[in-house]
């Protein structure tokens, strides 16, 4: 936990029907090339906004987070979707996320980029958790958007400076492309 990590008291804005418009979860998932066979992790699952769509398309989803509230809060709305037996509620964090090596297709951070320390070792720890071929997702919140809602600008990190820490780990990184009102998409390869 530091200063920049999501408060769980303040869930209900990842549920705000707003954040439909300005993040529609397809926009994001059409970007991720998913298909039935794959395994996602979502690592900085929240209330599985992603996790929930991104489960209805492919074998399985490990919904990884820090904070056991969050997790929670994912479980129960679980009940309801139907997709209960193709989730896996994790508590871990983006470093050590408690997920077998070679397990994954997909890393996914949506939104917790810019909370995350050491980003070499969440590198590290992504490259373990997937198969080869595998590949990383961040959705993150463009810094010159100086408005809410989202973190304050300070915090947010631009898409040229998630390249940068990418390809100095030797990843292999797609231009990075704007997605829904506020934010970017970064793709790259293990
Ligand atoms: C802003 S919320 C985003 C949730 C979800 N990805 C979404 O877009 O709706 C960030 C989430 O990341 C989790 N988180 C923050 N730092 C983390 C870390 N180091 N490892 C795992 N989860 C983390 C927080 O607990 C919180 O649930």
């Amino acid at each position: 936990m530091n200063e920049r990590t999501f408060k769980a008291s303040d869930a209900q804005k990842l549920e705000d029907p707003a954040r439909l418009e300005w993040l529609p979860p397809a926009d994001v998932i059409g970007k991720l090339d998913l298909t039935p066979g794959m395994v996602v992790a979502d690592i900085g699952a929240g209330t599985g906004y992603f996790s929930i769509p991104i489960a209805a398309r492919v074998n399985r989803v490990f919904s990884v987070d820090l904070q056991t509230e969050m997790l929670g809060l994912l479980r129960g709305k679980l009940a309801s979707t139907g997709l209960a037996a193709n989730i896996e509620l994790v508590h871990g964090s983006a470093v050590a996320t408690n997920l077998a090596a070679a397990s994954c297709d997909l890393a996914f951070f949506a939104n917790v980029w810019h909370e995350l320390d050491d980003l070499d070792m969440v590198l590290t720890e992504a490259r373990r958790i997937l198969r080869a071929g595998g590949r990383l997702a961040i959705v993150d919140w463009s810094p010159d958007r100086d408005h809410p809602p989202g973190p304050p600008v300070h915090h947010r990190i631009a898409p040229e400076q998630v390249r940068r820490v990418l390809e100095a780990a030797g990843w292999t990184v797609a231009p990075a492309s704007p997605t829904g009102r506020y934010h970017y998409m970064v793709i790259a390869l293990a």
